[in-house]
């Protein structure tokens, strides 16, 4: 058995008489909430989330203190639960990691073998960080839509807060889950990496803007990201039994719509929350991530491979609107 050294090194957040902070400690395990499998760990990955989680900005961590990340991948070193042994690749995304347990950002992790994914074949530890919580939010959105009869037929689907992680991967899923895809972007700098990542259209948040109950039908139906008024709008253009997932609100936790494309074209408002999918559905999304619906163009979406150290400067830039892709955290 791999010895587990006495103390390694976390990102902890703390909340006390001393204020909200966060930063890098020495822990032990035994600081750590229990579970059944310590993993070494190798990557973890930065979430809109954990930007909220690690400034205090959000209200993400319900108990404290809490090692942050609510990503993380790595081999298994110890496990007191015999379907897991030492080697084994794992990963685990949501499922309370920085939110009511330590989370991935550190170089051990405890964790509940209920949650723990046996990394798919077809993926490597570091590409199932790429996709992280956000990889696994798109094809959550994908594979509601699909259940729900959305097909390629119904017309281009709209994906807001296009340059983000959850963004910039659902772009890539969806084209290459054969549907048209248009990109909606407050970056229209970036417009040549949304085309490259799988966008055959790349819009303003202007297109978005409208704010009448109904309007004319532009797309088959979407996943929005940014929730409030382009969410309404969204929905005001979607044809008739198109599907929108909502995922985010990086712009706003508020909706302001009407009725009328639910009763008049039978439109559909699918939920989708990663952190709390159940165990079947979870290994489905997986296996899919993992075999058609892998995107194709991750080491595109890639943009940052970073150390803890530079968590601090990552949570601003996305809390600022800044994100473009996907951050990994390397631990190892
Ligand atoms: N439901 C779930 O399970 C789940 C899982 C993961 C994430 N989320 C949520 O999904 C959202 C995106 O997460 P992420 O990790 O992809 O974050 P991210 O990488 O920071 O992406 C967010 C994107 O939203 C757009 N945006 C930012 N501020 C905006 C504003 N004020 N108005 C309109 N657009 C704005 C920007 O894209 P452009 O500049 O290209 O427009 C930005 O790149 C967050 O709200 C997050 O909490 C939910």
């Amino acid at each position: 058995m791999t010895a587990i050294p006495a103390k390694f090194r976390a990102f902890r957040i703390h909340d006390d008489d001393g204020g909200y902070r966060s930063g890098i400690e020495d822990v032990s395990i035994d600081d750590l909430a229990p579970g059944e499998i310590v993993i070494r760990t190798a990557y973890s990955s930065v979430n809109y989330k954990d930007a909220l989680a690690g400034t205090g900005q959000g209200r993400i961590l319900r108990r404290f203190p809490l090692v942050g990340g609510i990503d993380v991948a790595g081999h298994v070193v110890a496990s007191t639960d015999k379907a897991f042994g030492e080697g084994d690749a794992v990963l685990v995304t949501g499922c309370g990691l920085s939110e009511t347990r330590d989370g991935g950002y550190s170089q051990y992790a405890r964790i509940e073998s209920r949650w723990a994914v046996p990394l798919p074949a077809g993926l490597d530890l570091r590409e199932s960080m790429i996709l992280g919580t956000a990889g696994f939010t798109a094809a959550l959105a994908l594979l509601r839509m699909t259940e729900n009869r959305q097909t390629p037929a119904l017309g281009p689907l709209a994906v807001t807060g296009a340059t983000g992680g959850v963004g910039s991967l659902a772009v890539d899923i969806f084209s290459s889950a054969g549907y048209e895809v248009h990109a909606i972007s407050g970056k229209p700098e970036h417009a040549g990496y949304l085309r490259a990542i799988g966008a055959s259209e790349v819009l303003g948040r202007d297109a978005l803007a409208t704010t009448r109950p109904m309007e004319s039908t532009r797309f088959g139906g979407g996943l929005d990201n940014v929730g409030g008024a382009m969410l309404a709008s969204l929905l005001a253009q979607t044809a008739p039994y198109g599907n929108v997932a909502s995922a985010g609100l990086a712009a706003s936790h508020a909706l302001s719509a009407t009725v009328m494309p639910f009763i008049i074209r039978g439109v559909s408002l699918l939920g989708v929350a990663s952190a709390g999918t159940a165990r079947d559905i979870r290994d489905e999304v997986w296996r899919r991530l993992a075999g058609d619906w892998k995107p194709r163009h991750l080491e595109r979406i890639l943009t940052r491979e970073v150390a803890l150290e530079a968590l601090p400067g990552a949570f601003s830039t996305m809390l600022a609107g800044g994100s473009l892709g996907r951050t990994v955290v390397a631990l190892a």
